[in-house]
């Protein structure tokens, strides 16, 4: 299993290092997540998620190491190489990251525009197909403002598959919302993944979230991947830096500032 997922991987961190000043966030890290399946990164804030899906879409480049998208190592490009490399990727940020000066229909449309030559007409059919996607019919003239927070997150997923990217990166996309939000959310990432085929890369501190979400885990933790596996895996695994996280204890090997 893990043989056959490690031949299959998309992407692939190769003993990646990062560094801020004297704080090493990643430290030789490896990591491959496999292609057509949701991957889960969990771990504390402050871990360095983020950090590692910046090196997937080339924002920031490893001290030392490399980060490979289908083989090809990111860190060597620039321009249009890797300009092109981002728009196989839809991101998901953090807060939905919507503009809240334009329209629902035009946030959703903004990266067709950027990015496409199609008529006003075409990304108009487009927007409402992809609005429909994630469950939203009939919103695309309102003002995000106007939307609640689960709302929001389905119009930057909307947003995120707009140009029918290969691999869709998500950005703790539950945090802040209700519990029940938060498993409709999961819901629509479990759905978008089968209707689309992509691969994700999701990260998260919400474990719940987690569980219901990945096909695979892996724990970030002191720089590196600290165990990973399926759901049920995880579940199982006790590792005591693992089971501390995953059960919520502020007792254990894990230092709590
Ligand atoms: N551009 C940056 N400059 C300096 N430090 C950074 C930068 N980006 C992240 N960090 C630091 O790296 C660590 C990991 O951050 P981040 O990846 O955002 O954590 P999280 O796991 O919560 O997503 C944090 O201590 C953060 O302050
Ligand atoms: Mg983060």
């Amino acid at each position: 299993m893990a043989d056959e997922a490690k031949s299959e991987s998309i992407i692939r961190f190769e003993r990646v290092t990062k560094r801020f000043g004297d704080q090493v966030v990643l430290n030789r890290l490896s990591f491959q997540v496999p292609r057509n399946r949701i991957t889960v990164v969990i771990g504390r804030s402050g871990t360095g998620k983020s950090v590692m899906l910046k090196h997937v879409m080339g924002l920031l480049k490893p001290d030392e190491g490399r980060v490979l998208v289908d083989g090809v190592d990111i860190g060597t490009l620039s321009g249009p190489a890797l300009l092109g490399l981002r728009r196989r990727f839809g991101m998901c940020f953090q807060n939905a990251a919507l503009f809240d000066s334009m329209t629902v229909g035009e946030n959703v449309a903004f990266p067709l525009v950027e990015h496409t030559r199609l008529s006003a007409r075409e990304i108009q059919d487009v927007v409402a197909e992809k609005l429909r996607l994630v469950g939203l019919t009939g919103v695309a003239h309102k003002m995000p403002g106007e939307l609640s927070g689960g709302m929001r997150k389905r119009v930057g997923i909307a947003r995120a598959i707009a140009l029918e990217p290969e691999i869709i990166l998500y950005d703790e996309p539950t945090t802040g919302l209700d519990p029940i939000m938060a498993s409709t959310i999961d819901a629509l990432i479990r759905e978008t993944q089968e209707k689309l085929g992509v691969t994700c890369l999701v990260i998260s501190h919400d474990i719940q979230a987690s569980l219901r979400v990945g096909h695979r885990l892996a724990m970030l933790y002191d720089g590196g991947i600290r165990a990973e596996g399926t759901p049920e895996e995880m579940l199982a695994n006790p590792d005591p830096v693992l089971r501390q996280f995953m059960d919520g204890r502020a007792d254990g090997p894990i230092r709590v500032l």
